[in-house]
């Protein structure tokens, strides 16, 4: 049985086949190379087969936030975005809600570009998801009772909304980045790609419990293995470099009381 709250080097596909059984997984939180933007050193990854066994180890009723945006190659974005949201939706996922991570402050875009400002954040689920604890802000029209609504399926219909003070935020998340802001961990700056700390700590609050136990197959700098562990869930996460799990991701938790 594998060990919880631990690092493993490994190529995920082969890793979860050997190491994890079916319906483990309450929730994963990871972000898969993008294109051909970052070699990682010339791993090549296969996409479908990491979604297959995402699928294959994901309790029913978990889910999976895939965070990924497109090269642009002779002028056009690669698609492959989209290409993985279907592919996740083929194998059997659920395309729960397609989410975005919106940069206050990115990397100026030359040429004949806006500023390319998200990246996606896909939530897949197994089904229907077995926990939501929706992030709350204040109410502004507090005091309306009857108004239209979204349903589940998309309709719009009337219905009687309770006078609250607080509603669920939408699902445009925002975060600023750079040295200093996407995390405090100087040692994470090694890793060339790594999620804001609030960005996974945002995701894991909602899709999961205490006690349960978070993945990240393509671990990176262990962004999502720190605020998991800091958030009282366990952990496991795996990556293909051993440079980034002994040098980067065990020094950072460490820090951590891990
Ligand atoms: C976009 S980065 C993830 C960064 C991470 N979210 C963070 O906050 O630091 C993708 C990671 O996937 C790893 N990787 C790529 N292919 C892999 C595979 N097949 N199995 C395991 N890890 C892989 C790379 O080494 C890289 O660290």
């Amino acid at each position: 049985m594998v060990e919880l709250n631990k690092f493993y080097i490994g190529e995920s596909v082969k890793w979860m086949r050997d190491n994890l059984p079916d319906q483990f997984i309450d929730l994963t939180i990871t972000s898969p190379p993008y294109d051909n933007l970052r070699t990682y050193k010339g791993f090549e990854f296969d996409y479908e087969a990491m979604l297959k066994e995402l699928y294959r180890v994901t309790k029913d009723g978990g889910v999976v936030v895939w965070v990924v945006n497109d090269a642009t190659v002779k002028g056009s974005e690669t698609g492959t975005s989209f290409k993985q949201a279907l592919c996740a939706k083929k194998i059997g996922f659920n395309l729960h809600d397609t989410q975005i991570y919106y940069k206050n402050n990115p990397i100026p875009t030359a040429g004949k570009r806006y500023h390319q400002h998200f990246e996606y954040m896909f939530v897949f689920s197994k089904n229907s998801p077995n926990t939501f604890n929706p992030i709350m802000e204040d109410c502004k029209y507090q005091g309306v009772a009857n108004m239209k609504n979204r349903g589940q399926e998309g309709k719009l219909e009337y219905v009687k909304i309770k006078r609250t003070k607080t509603k669920k935020i939408g699902n445009v998340f925002k975060y600023s980045i750079g040295g200093g802001i996407t995390t405090n961990d100087t040692i994470a700056y090694n890793h060339p790609a790594i999620f804001p700390d609030k960005l996974v700590e945002d995701q894991l609050r909602t899709w999961s419990n205490e006690g349960d136990i978070v993945f990240d197959p393509m671990c990176g700098s262990g962004t999502t293995c720190k605020m998991a562990w800091l958030n009282n869930r366990n952990f496991i996460g795996v990556d293909i470099s051993e440079e980034y799990i002994n040098n980067i991701c065990i020094p950072r938790l460490q820090e951590y009381g891990w």
